[in-house]
């Protein structure tokens, strides 16, 4: 009696996300039961596993993936980008040209990973053990979509960038950050008509999915991180506005929403680093 299973666990973030499967940047690497007592991180390796023990926990969740399949196939769920250009009026065929460098630099990096290091120490522990990445990402992208048009509906006048980040500002996750959401291409006094909310695709677009976005009408692109060379390559462009929300701040917004519902079936959890 009491606890919740790894797979009970995957269910809770399925029905929240909207998905019916687990995607392949999320898996289960040592089923468990009854859990009680749940070790979350953004980031899962051997030391997080001891730590889980001798903090007497009795399971562990990663977000990001932490090995196995969810490493090697993580590449599939940039196509998530595709889906989420189209959405917002992207031709398939220019979505899926900009998609196609990020995609093929990450099929190819994934090679170098040392993939079972981690997932094999918990199951020498016989430790129960689980990322879910994908699920807990489209729930708080669809928090943030929410979130920006609640805000929204409610001005009198156009919608500017400025806004969008006040709008995001009444999200404690963001808040409370150390991190400041920044504007890295563009400007805070530019209005914001169409925003494009890019989270939950495995990572940002980089400068050509922002750039595709500009291309077909949307002037906001909204990223959790963007890499300096890649914003550097926007700025020269000079045709949107790209926020960045901030890598963790971004992420736990759809972990607390998660967690709050692992809470509520009973489960303690005890969280580093988020
Ligand atoms: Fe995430
Ligand atoms: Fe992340």
């Amino acid at each position: 009696m009491g606890g919740m299973s790894t797979d009970e666990l995957v269910s809770i973030a399925l029905e929240l996300a909207g998905m019916r499967r687990l995607p392949p940047d999320s898996e289960v690497y040592v089923p468990g039961e009854r859990i009680e007592r749940l070790l979350v991180a953004l980031d899962v390796g051997t030391a997080e596993l001891l730590l889980a023990r001798s903090l007497g926990c009795d399971g562990v969740l990663a977000h990001h993936p932490a090995g196995g399949r969810a490493v090697l196939r993580f590449p599939e769920v940039l196509t998530r980008h595709v889906e989420l250009m189209v959405e917002q009026g992207v031709e398939p065929t220019a979505a899926k040209a900009a998609l196609q460098p990020l995609l093929a630099r990450t099929v190819l990096r994934a090679q170098a990973a040392n993939y079972d290091q981690v997932p094999a120490v918990a199951r020498i522990l016989r430790l129960p053990f689980l990322n879910l990445h994908l699920p807990l990402d489209e729930i708080g992208r669809r928090i943030i979509v929410e979130t920006i048009e609640r805000y929204r509906a409610r001005l009198e006048r156009e919608c500017t960038v400025q806004d969008v980040i006040e709008a995001l500002q009444t999200l404690p996750e963001f808040a409370e950050a150390e991190t400041r959401i920044m504007v890295p291409v563009g400007a805070i006094d530019r209005p914001a008509r169409r925003i494009a909310v890019v989270h939950g695709a495995g990572t940002n677009g980089g400068a050509a999915v922002a750039q595709a976005y500009f291309d077909h009408g949307i002037d906001t692109v909204i990223y959790l991180h963007l890499a300096p060379e890649e914003a550097e390559r926007l700025r020269a462009s000079q045709t949107g506005t790209v926020i960045v929300l901030g890598h963790v701040a971004g992420d736990r917004i759809g972990i607390n929403r998660y967690l709050a519902e692992v809470e509520r079936h009973g489960v303690e959890v005890v969280r580093i680093g988020i």
